[in-house]
């Protein structure tokens, strides 16, 4: 048995857009996430997040699900254009008393609320003015964050500013594969500024209203390997490391972008020799801004392999996979020590004050439930996995005070519709049932037992 230490915060975590549904409720505005997922061949399944798991009507049996199952922490997100339906204006109330009732349902069942302010769902009417490639949106996000902090502050203590930045940016402006589905370097890296500054904008506003809260922002980190020890490969390591962890983790800690970066975007025609035509003066000490934690996103690493393709069509460098590896259904290696290396890599290379695991989870092709059952061994194995790797790394030092299960229900898979199912909670969409899957179970007494095997 490996312990987590007294206190650790046991999680599970979700997004609105993914579980929420009702988008047409109480006065929501449009998101980038409706309108994306009109377009044909956007999503998998041709799906979107119109009803998802119909957890705005069900947050109460989803609350008691929770309490149930001994969880002690939650964390979901806010959806901007449920608050502010055109994305800076007029408030609308009965957005944040959604988010208001699910923060005292959660509280009476003694489960502690994180909200993350931003988990992908823009208003529209930002996008219509140019979105994350505007500055704008970065000022609009911060007096939206004051909005919501100033309603749920006195109840919420821990606020995450932007759910990864990396798919905020490249992923949806340069890869087209989320919204709003660009395909273009220099927006991208664009909206990568402006998410940064959003964060470094908001922190202080939200600690303003939100007296005594921590604030922090989670970015996504797949590390990477070279294939092989050819100088080529090993760049393209470096090149992939730089551009998915570096570009985010190091303005954060106010190392400004990484200049290995700026020379390969530069060099790629990307951006100027100089570097990010929004970065003014000033920004990189806002972004700095120092936080209370680093949320970390880990599902799995990359082995990085440079191709006789020209970088910018090789970028992210092609990625290669282990002999006999273990696939979950998205094509992730299952690489648990991944996330041992990466909590400690941050702690002795960044030194955070405090990190959380924010997300960590699997999707597998579950059966469906039968006599109030699911197995799910790949899920329970991945979880017990990972868990042990954070406790190992608390051992080294990462000071990191705690875990979240992505997901806690099956959900609306982004570009992937429902194909993926990455619940330790299994949804039925057709009645919408919740059948708590094995992988729930052994989560449960892991709570309780304090550790997992080794
Ligand atoms: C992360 C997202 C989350 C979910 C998981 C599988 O990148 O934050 O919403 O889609 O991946």
């Amino acid at each position: 048995m490996i312990h987590l230490p007294p206190g650790f915060v046991w999680g599970a975590a979700t997004s609105s857009y993914q579980i929420e549904g009702s988008v047409d409720a109480d006065g929501r505005g449009e998101s980038i996430w409706d309108r994306f997922c009109k377009k044909p061949g956007a999503t998998a399944d041709g799906s979107s997040g119109a009803v998802a798991c119909d957890h705005y009507r069900r947050y109460r049996d989803d609350v008691a699900l929770m309490r149930d199952l001994g969880i002690k922490a939650y964390r979901f997100s806010v959806a901007w254009p449920r608050v502010l339906p055109r994305g800076r204006g007029a408030v609308n109330p009965l957005g944040l008393d959604f988010y208001s009732r699910l923060v005292d349902s959660l509280l009476e069942a003694g489960i502690t609320p994180l909200a993350t302010l931003y988990h992908w769902d823009l208003p529209q009417a930002l996008q219509d003015e140019g979105g994350w490639a505007e500055r704008s949106t970065a000022q609009a996000f911060a007096a939206y964050a004051e909005v919501v902090a100033r309603r749920l502050g006195d109840r919420v203590k821990t606020w995450i500013t932007i759910n990864e930045p990396w798919c905020v940016s490249l992923l949806s402006h340069q890869l087209g594969k989320h919204a709003p589905g660009l395909r273009h370097w220099p927006t991208a890296l664009a909206a990568a500024h402006h998410v940064l500054l959003a964060h470094g904008l908001a922190v202080p506003v939200i600690r303003r209203e939100s007296p005594g809260a921590e604030v922090g922002i989670t970015l996504n980190f797949e590390p990477a390997v070279a294939a092989s020890p050819s100088a080529a490969d090993l760049d393209a390591a470096r090149h992939s490391d730089g551009s998915f962890n570096r570009w985010f983790l190091d303005p954060v800690f106010g190392r400004r972008y990484p200049a290995d970066m700026v020379a390969d975007y530069a060099k790629a025609g990307h951006i100027p020799e100089s570097g990010v035509p929004q970065a003014k003066d000033g920004d990189f000490a806002t972004i700095a801004v120092p936080a209370d934690f680093l949320g970390v996103n880990y599902y799995t690493r990359k082995i990085a392999r440079s191709d006789s393709v020209p970088e910018a069509e090789n970028d992210p460098p092609t990625v290669v996979l282990p002999p006999a590896p273990e696939l979950t259904t998205m094509g992730w290696e299952v690489y648990p020590e991944g996330l041992y290396r990466l909590l400690c890599r941050i702690h002795f290379e960044y030194g955070p004050r405090k990190l959380y695991v924010t997300e960590n989870g699997s999707a597998w092709p579950d059966p469906a439930a039968a006599h109030g059952r699911v197995h799910d061994p790949q899920r329970v194995e991945y979880l017990r996995g990972h868990l042990a790797a954070t406790a190992r790394a608390i051992q080294a030092g990462a000071p990191v005070a705690g875990y979240f299960a992505w997901s806690f229900l099956d959900n609306f898979e982004w570009e992937r519709g429902y194909t993926q199912r990455f619940g330790i909670v299994h949804v039925d969409y057709a009645t919408q049932v919740r059948t708590p899957k094995d992988s729930a179970l052994y989560y449960r007494d892991a709570i309780r037992a304090g550790g997992v095997e080794e």
